[in-house]
């Protein structure tokens, strides 16, 4: 198969990470690979603040889990039974995973298409990452996280502009466990041919 589209298929989110740090070679093609993601009006103004503090991810990773509001899994309505989410199982301290490495991506407050743009910059950095063995999820509720004290003081101390906002994470870090998590069987009747 062409190994895009394989990399496309194989890619699943990993929640279950090395503690080891990932090597800078790789954190750079991942970001460069973020940052020729498409962008509306082809404007770049998604912004990746990239963390590996891990005093701090572990605290913005607690805010992280603290503002899920979703719904618990049960038996048969789950997230991942391999790799856990925090809808899978209470007990995970960490919105983040304990992941080594967690980006925010920000993008402008007012500006219509910042979750787009934020969300295609992290589909290619989680494909860049997956293609050279790095595990990745995206973890939402970013606005929530950094409209937190502790979130509104670092992107101040970063130099992010108070006019950007988070608008989506990617953990990431080399994956625990050695077999990839399994993909749920696709939903039927997603593609609807039309026109004919
Ligand atoms: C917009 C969006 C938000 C997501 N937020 C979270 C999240 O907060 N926490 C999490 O563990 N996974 C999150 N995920 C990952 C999904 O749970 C995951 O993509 C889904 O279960 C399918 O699994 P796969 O990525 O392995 O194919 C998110 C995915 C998307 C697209």
């Amino acid at each position: 198969m062409n190994i895009v589209i394989q990399n496309m298929l194989e890619r699943r989110s990993v929640r279950k990470y090395k503690p080891d740090q990932i090597s800078d070679e790789d954190l750079n093609i991942i970001l460069e690979a973020g940052l020729y993601a498409p962008s509306a009006g082809s404007r770049q103004s998604a912004i990746i603040a990239v963390c590996q503090n891990a005093e701090l991810n572990a605290a913005l990773g607690k805010i992280n889990k603290a503002a899920f509001t979703g719904r618990n899994s049960t038996e048969t309505a789950y997230i991942s039974k391999d790799q856990p989410s925090i809808a899978d199982n209470a007990a995970i301290q960490s919105g983040f995973y304990h992941a080594p490495t967690v980006l925010t991506l920000f993008a402008p407050k007012n500006f219509l298409y910042s979750v787009a743009d934020c969300c295609v910059a992290a589909q290619n950095i989680m494909l860049a990452a997956h293609s050279l063995g790095v595990g990745s999820c995206m973890v939402a509720r970013a606005e929530d996280t950094f409209s937190s004290e502790l979130g509104r003081r670092l992107q101040k101390e970063w130099g992010i502009d108070e006019t950007y906002e988070a608008k989506i994470h990617v953990t990431l870090g080399y994956p625990a466990d050695a077999a990839p998590p399994t993909a749920k069987p696709r939903k039927e009747r997603r593609i609807i041919r039309v026109g004919a």
